[in-house]
């Protein structure tokens, strides 16, 4: 107990079931009441979000929508490098409250680059949850609106978060020994 083998890597726990729960919980019930009588929009990040959302959606009282996207980065024709773009975004979001789900942000070019194309849709207003965010990290600047746990510069899984393809199973979230 403690530890959990993922491939060749031993990852001790890091945050405990309880502790996620319960931070989850206060995400939820702050934007309960920043959303108040509005009906946002979830945008939630494929694979590793899937936990989170889950959690956090069980305890919205307020009305709320919901949807999964897949990232997809590939080169662009230009020198400026990864193009992200999205998979399964079928809403409109013009008009729209919308708040983006996240895992994990590290060093935030996922979403830094993602955004705009979202922005691009005009949408009412735009925020991100992210679970975990090693701000240590930061390379592309990136406002958080709710932040779980501001985490080290470690790699980590479980809760939705994998190695290689495992461990998003795991209910804690081990660190990398
Ligand atoms: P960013 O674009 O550098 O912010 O990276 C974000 C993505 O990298 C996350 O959505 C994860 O898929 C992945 N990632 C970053 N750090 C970790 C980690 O410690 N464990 C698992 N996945 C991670
Ligand atoms: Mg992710």
């Amino acid at each position: 107990m403690g530890t959990v083998k993922v491939h060749d890597k031993t990852f001790e726990i890091y945050i405990t079931e309880a502790e996620i729960q319960q931070r989850v919980k206060e995400i939820a019930e702050q934007i309960n009441k920043d959303y108040a009588g509005k009906r946002p929009l979830f945008i939630a990040i494929l694979n590793g979000s899937f936990m989170f959302a889950a959690d956090l959606f069980k305890h919205l009282r307020i009305e709320a929508e919901l949807c999964f996207i897949k990232l997809a980065s590939y080169k662009g024709m230009k020198s400026s490098g990864k193009v992200v773009t999205s998979i399964g975004l079928e809403e409109d979001l013009f008009g729209k409250e919308v708040i983006i789900v996240e895992d994990i942000v590290d060093t935030g070019k996922t979403l830094h680059n993602f955004l705009p194309k979202l922005m691009h849709q005009q949408p009412k207003s735009m925020k991100i949850t992210a679970l975990l965010h090693k701000s240590a990290a930061t390379e592309y600047p990136l406002t958080l609106d709710y932040v779980g746990f501001d985490i080290p510069n470690k790699f980590v899984v479980g809760y939705g978060l994998d190695y290689d393809g495992l461990g998003r199973n795991l209910k804690e979230i081990y660190q990398v020994i």
